[in-house]
């Protein structure tokens, strides 16, 4: 795993002590690389755990920051680290298929899918620490942004920057957590870790953007799971897979993603592979923990994109009737009476048309691939139970509890499925409707939200006021065109309510 760590680097205060690009943290001296440019200064790929490889693989994380010091040189910390080895979902294949074949339209996505094949290392449990070279404070604002993965891993990446980030000059009592997708996910774990909070104060505020929320498989499922993978290991025992090597490990997964789709053990969508409710560390699923206020009380901002369910959808659907034998796969468990209810809410004759105002990339994928409107009715209905309906339930559960939520709807971009990130992570600005003044906005709002607690206080570009989501319901709403309004949630529907209703059968 690699996490980033990234201090706010803006506040305008008087210029202090510049951070050298090198630093003691007492178990071991690492020098960073300053990029002049930029402005920061990089400490790339920090071990905060032994590397999980042999005995140690899949056992929870062992730290390593403790002892004597290495010696007096300092180890290069100037370089990125590898990545975990990743795998991809059975239905995954289909779906790589039908972008290989319109490639050339879309040069960026061809670039990350050819991405997908580099392997990675196991050796991958690394921080990447980036600081201001000219900090305005020495107690800045931690930013720790988390990808999807293993839940005690970044547990442990958390105590970490409590204890060694002061020495970078962070503040350790300012830690956001910050996480988009199965990284947004990782993030709501994080907040019901343990029921939330054992060993809390870890974190004191959390970004959850578009958090995935798959079904939490239960037991049967996941001991399937099990013996396919010891099945396509050629292994019997534990002690067998873990002394595979790295690569007959990583093929023998994925050829569990194959067996378990063919088997129908998961649903076109769901990454299999993912967080269950152990009792130890998760006790409970998600749905429930929150209703029962088992979470970790810090201040929240959510948001989500519109169409977050295309790309986890079969594309290939051209029938009403195979959206049902398609969610039956994802849904196992459900009967009659339950597609009664959901057809009810989510009627065919409302998805007879494909989108007419959907972004211009939608709209051309759709011609494309030739899409039709059961794709996007099937769209609809798994990304309302994925993303869009638990943002609902998470911001309106904190908001009954008196802790702030700042809730926004994204329609602007891509409106795919991570529509926000080029507005907030990448160097340059997002191109479109108003788009660079709209991601210098989007940065505001979100550091703001890290420095403060709280979106309006370093931002007033749009001179709109984000309120907080007790105050009716409301969440920011920021169309194609880059308009900023606030509305009424539009997650705060029948539909939501039925899947909150269903979610210890549907699981999540
Ligand atoms: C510094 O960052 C800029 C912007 O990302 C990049 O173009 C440049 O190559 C970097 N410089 C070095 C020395 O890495
Ligand atoms: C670290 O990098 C410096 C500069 O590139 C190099 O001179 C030095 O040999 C490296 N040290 C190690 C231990 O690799
Ligand atoms: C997608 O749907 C089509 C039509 O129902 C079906 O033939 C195909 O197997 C499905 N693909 C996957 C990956 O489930
Ligand atoms: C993994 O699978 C690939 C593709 O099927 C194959 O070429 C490769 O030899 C396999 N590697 C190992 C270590 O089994
Ligand atoms: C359908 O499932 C629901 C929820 O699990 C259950 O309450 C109901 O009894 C089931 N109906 C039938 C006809 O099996």
């Amino acid at each position: 795993m690699r996490l980033l760590l990234a201090t706010a680097a803006f506040a305008l205060l008087s210029r202090c002590r510049a951070i050298g690009d090198t630093i003691d943290l007492g178990y071991a001296k690492y020098r960073g690389i300053t990029n002049q440019t930029l402005g920061v200064t990089s400490f790339f790929a920090l071990p905060y755990a032994a590397p999980p490889t042999g005995n140690l693989r899949w056992r929870e994380p062992v730290p390593i920051d403790i002892g004597g010091t290495c010696g007096a040189d300092p180890q290069n910390a100037t370089v990125p680290g590898l990545i975990c080895p990743q795998t991809i979902p059975g239905w995954a294949f289909e779906l790589l298929e039908q972008f290989e074949s319109i490639a050339h339209e879309f040069p960026s996505v061809a670039a990350e899918l050819s991405d997908t094949a580099s392997t990675g290392s196991e050796d991958c449990l690394h921080l990447d620490v980036i600081v201001p070279t000219s900090p305005a404070s020495s107690k800045l604002p931690v930013v720790v942004q988390i990808h999807g993965g293993g839940l005690l891993d970044q547990r442990l990446a958390l105590k970490w920057v409590q204890k060694h980030i002061a020495a970078f000059g962070g503040d350790p009592s300012r830690v956001t957590i910050w996480g988009g997708s199965a990284g947004g996910g990782s993030v709501i774990n994080q907040m019901i870790f343990l029921h939330g909070g054992a060993d809390d104060s870890l974190f004191s505020g959390a970004i959850a953007e578009f958090p995935w929320m798959q079904p939490y498989h239960d037991t049967p499922i996941v001991e399937a799971q099990y013996a396919d993978l010891l099945a396509a290991a050629g292994c019997t025992k534990l002690a067998c897979l873990r002394a595979l090597p790295s690569d007959k490990l990583a093929n023998a997964s994925q050829a569990a993603y194959w067996a378990g789709y063919a088997a129908k053990r998961y649903g076109y969508g769901d990454f299999y592979f993912g967080p269950i409710v152990d009792g130890q560390v998760i006790k409970a699923l998600p749905s429930q923990e929150f209703k029962n206020g088992h979470f970790t009380k810090v201040p929240l901002l959510i948001d989500h994109n519109v169409y977050e369910g295309l790309l986890f959808s079969n594309l290939s659907i051209t029938q009403e009737t195979q959206i049902k034998a398609d969610l039956e796969q994802a849904w196992p468990g459900t009967n009659k009476s339950f597609y009664k209810k959901l057809f009810n809410l989510y009627p065919a004759w409302r998805f007879s048309h494909t989108p007419v105002d959907a972004s211009p990339v939608i709209s051309l994928l759709t011609s494309l691939l030739s899409l039709q409107p059961a794709v996007f009715h099937r769209s609809r209905i798994w990304e309302d139970y994925v993303i869009k309906c638990p943002t609902y339930h998470y911001a309106i559960t904190l908001s009954e509890h008196g802790i702030p939520v700042y809730k926004m709807s994204f329609e602007a971009g891509t409106q795919l499925h991570g529509a926000t990130t080029p507005y907030l992570i990448s160097a340059s600005d997002a191109s479109g409707n108003g788009g660079a003044a709209l991601a210098s906005q989007m940065k505001k709002w979100f550091l703001s939200f890290v420095t403060d607690g709280n979106p309006n206080v370093r931002s007033n570009a749009f001179e709109i006021f984000w309120p907080t989501y007790s105050r009716g319901n409301r969440v920011l709403n920021v169309d194609l065109s880059s308009a900023v309004t606030v509305v009424r949630d539009q997650d705060a529907t029948r539909r939501c309510g039925f899947f909150f209703d269903n979610s210890l059968l549907l699981r999540n």
